[in-house]
């Protein structure tokens, strides 16, 4: 047994001497004080060992350090900004430490084709650096999410990020053109191709996008750009309930065509944790209302015939009885304002407590009964458990969130089993709906009991297949994404 130790032990400090050669002694991180901010989840939730951190800052740099790993046999995690909410960018508390292979150094915008609306990017870009970038050309790369300012391309691809522009750009899924990736065994796939329509067999980029790191490592991308709105029109209404809510996304659709933008809800209890617990945040309406929705449609052009669209449509559902009272910003700085409450949940809910983040997604039409079972599922369990709500109405997407005081938690006698039971409850109202417990925020270490529970065996097992053929040694962030058999 010590032999074995020692053997590996020696194994283990050649690789990061290895590394030092290949990245450079500032591109390796050993020290436990330096590798904090890379072992756990940024709401600590999840926290596990490295055997080190690596900057590679190159596709080069970062095959030759999977060529690496993969001769010692030593398993890899790739990890952007650490934005996710379900622990999926850091290790497991069990298993071999892995090497976390970094990819913030890898931040180059390599060419941007306004004329063909793509743009070709390097993983550790981050994703606000991305959006002004297009924007200074005109056009707009449309993914946007509360985390944008720190999370990265790379994790935005490879958990295929929503947001909240859905509606109507897709998902980060939809807005790939080309990958550039590096395989297990350190060959570079270069899948960087700028064209929207390539029939030339199995769409392999479509493999990465979502594979959470299990297949390979994203190291670049190329992305698609759309039009450039340059004319806003939102506002911020209370509808009577989410049932309400659903037939003014109804009539804003029917009204507003393809310039709705997004159609985003959230419940009161939401809102108060916000303005509660983020400076300059402050109630958009006056007096009490339980629901809330912040609209917005957007053009390259039209903006008076788009404020009459929003005016007209809000003026319809307040007659219809659907709307209690709304607002509509009358600057881009209140506009931004608004916006920015919509964009300080996750900030808010890690102040205000333990929030049992969940992710499900429902047809439309089912987001009432979904919202409406779910709290009796939550309140069975808990007759007193404060619920917070916020999602993405109009792609059938919401965070309902079990949220507790955080000593009432600490306080809990297992806690772990109660916030499994809670989220099981949220996930089963919505696959009793034909729905599904990870819309966009992936598996990580939270959503893997779900996968092995709710996907049928067909599915894991095409999924095992494809993890086989990429990763034959199972090196890459194993253990993630598709549970043990045995599970
Ligand atoms: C949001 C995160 C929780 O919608 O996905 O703000
Ligand atoms: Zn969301």
């Amino acid at each position: 047994m010590p032999r074995l130790m020692g053997s590996a032990l020696t194994a283990e400090t050649g690789l990061i001497g290895r590394f030092r050669t290949l990245l450079g002694d500032d591109a390796v991180i050993v020290t436990a004080a330096e590798m904090e901010g890379f072992v756990e989840d940024f709401r600590g939730r999840y926290r596990g060992a490295a055997l080190c951190v690596v900057h590679p800052s190159s596709t080069e740099q970062v095959a030759a350090v999977v060529r690496a790993c993969a001769a010692q046999g030593v398993p890899m995690l790739a990890q952007g900004g650490n934005t996710s909410l379900c622990g999926g960018a850091v290790p497991a508390a069990d298993g071999t430490p892995p090497v976390i292979i970094s990819l913030a150094r890898m931040r180059r915008i390599r060419r941007i084709d306004a004329a063909n609306g793509s743009m070709e990017v390097e993983a550790g870009c981050v994703l606000e650096t991305v959006q002004n970038a297009a924007a200074e050309v005109g056009r707009l790369y449309p993914v946007s999410l509360g985390a944008e300012g720190s999370c990265q391309i790379g994790g935005t691809l490879s958990t295929n990020a929503g947001g909240t522009s859905v509606l109507r750009y897709g998902n980060t899924r939809e807005n790939v053109l080309g990958l550039e990736v590096v395989m297990a065994d350190g060959t570079i796939w270069n899948g960087l191709r700028a064209l929207r329509k390539d029939n030339t067999g199995i769409d392999l980029k479509q493999l990465f996008i979502g594979a959470e790191g299990t297949l390979g490592i994203v190291t670049a991308a190329t992305l698609k750009l759309h039009p450039l709105p340059t004319h806003h029109a939102l506002a911020w209404f209370a509808p009577t309930d989410p049932q309400a809510a659903r037939q003014v996304l109804g009539l804003f659709q029917a009204n507003c065509g393809a310039r709705l933008t997004a159609f985003e809800l959230m419940n009161a209890r939401q809102l108060q944790l916000v303005v509660e617990h983020v400076t300059d945040r402050r109630q958009p309406l006056e007096g009490a209302h339980d629901w809330h929705v912040l609209v917005e449609l957007a053009d390259t052009q039209g903006a008076a015939d788009m404020e009459a669209a929003l005016q007209t449509t809000l003026e319809q559902a307040v007659e219809a009885g659907l709307v209690e009272d709304a607002i509509v910003a009358s600057s881009d700085r209140q506009r931004a304002a608004l916006w920015d409450i919509r964009h300080s949940v996750t900030e808010a809910n890690k102040k205000a407590g333990v929030g049992l983040t969940t992710d499900c997604a429902v047809p439309v039409s089912a987001v009432p009964a979904f919202i409406e079972q779910a709290t009796q599922a939550v309140r069975a369990l808990d007759p007193q458990i404060d619920v917070v709500i916020v999602g993405h109405m109009g792609d059938g997407n919401i965070h309902f969130i079990p949220m507790y005081p955080f000593d009432v938690w600490r306080a809990l006698a297992d806690a772990t089993a109660t916030g499994a039971a809670m989220r099981r409850g949220v996930n089963d109202a919505a696959h009793a709906l034909g729905g599904t417990f990870s819309a966009e925020h992936g598996i990580g270490q939270t959503g893997l009991p779900e996968m092995a529970h709710y996907k049928s065996g067909a599915e894991l097992s095409i999924m095992r297949a494809v993890k086989a053929a990429l990763d034959p040694r199972n090196l890459m962030n194993p253990g993630r994404l598709i549970p043990d058999p045995l599970h």
